[in-house]
């Protein structure tokens, strides 16, 4: 298996996914590596960030690479005028592996025409992030033992929520059932239901989060994505629309797992932090290892 560009999950196979969880659990093993030693690794953030622009710097010294940063993007010359397609250009010249977020769809693909450097989307508005759904897919195998035969469980805004758009793509490869919780504002997108279609993955929509907890493996949290509202009073009116709390946890199997991609904004009270269902705070610690395999992986 071979790749330097991820840019969407919709081209990764099942036996990339599987190859990539066993690397990551290597990284976790060995916790540092000089494997690439020498490489210089550029996070080019257009959107806010903490943990993504933060994970990926960490597993880029964790495996002996080092750091050139843009952790916000009115710092740079895009400023002045700048186009995408030179900026790119530019890193092309000065690192080794580009990591980029930006807020529209696509951008990343559009910039990744301009460099024959590996490079890799940490976000294209609320299209992919498919280093998110790899991390997402090495936490379920690692919290549940398997990923074939999980129910699972989406919640909130599934409109724009990039990281379950992209774990879709993964999941369908999977014999999984996938069970949409979400106010009619926010529904996911019919092209996921069609590509779960298309892979005879059973689904249903649903509204009630209370009353399917007990048939889930693993309930994925989402935050209402602010920043993809044109109209404030639009997301005053859907954000909080699901809370999470640890009652709501304790009716459904001791074997539930709660994850979200964080940022947690109101969707999960802090009394689920200590249950050991949340696996959340673990999700953060898997990110560290899938990135330190994904860029071992793409660079060598
Ligand atoms: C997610 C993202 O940026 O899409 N965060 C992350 O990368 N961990 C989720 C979110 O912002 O809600």
């Amino acid at each position: 298996m071979k790749r330097t560009q991820l840019l969407t999950t919709a081209d990764i196979t099942r036996e990339e996914v599987d190859f990539l969880i066993n690397e990551a659990e290597k990284m976790r093993k060995k916790g540092t590596t000089n494997d690439l030693k020498g490489k210089v690794v550029a996070t080019l953030f257009f959107e806010p960030s903490t943990r993504t622009r933060l994970s990926f710097e960490s597993a880029a010294q964790r495996v002996g690479a080092s750091v050139i940063s843009v952790a916000d993007a009115s710092t740079t010359s895009t400023k002045k005028g700048e186009t995408l397609a030179d900026t790119i250009r530019v890193f092309d010249k000065l690192a080794d592996l580009i990591v980029m977020r930006q807020s529209v769809p696509g951008a990343t693909a559009e910039a990744a025409k301009f460099t024959n450097k590996p490079i890799i989307n940490g976000g294209d508005g609320a299209n992919q992030h498919p280093s998110q759904a790899l991390l997402d897919m090495l936490t379920m195998h690692r919290e549940c033992g398997k990923i074939d035969g999980l129910t699972i469980g989406f919640v909130g805004d599934l409109k724009f929520s990039r990281t379950t758009h992209s774990l879709l793509y993964l999941l369908c490869q999977y014999k999984v059932q996938i069970v949409f919780i979400t106010p009619d504002a926010l529904k996911i997108p019919s092209e996921y239901l069609d590509l779960l279609k298309k892979h005879g993955v059973p689904y249903t929509e649903e509204k009630d989060l209370e009353k399917h907890i007990p048939s889930l493996d693993v309930l994925y949290m989402t935050r209402v994505q602010q920043e993809r509202f044109a109209d404030p009073a639009e997301y005053a009116k859907l954000k909080g629309c699901y809370v999470l709390n640890a009652a709501m946890v304790k009716k459904g199997k001791p074997s539930l797992r709660v994850m979200h991609p964080l940022p947690r904004v109101d969707e999960i009270t802090t009394d689920v932090d200590d249950l050991p269902q949340a696996a959340y705070f673990r999700q953060v610690e898997n990110g560290l290892y899938m990135r330190m395999a994904l860029l071992k992986y793409l660079m060598s």
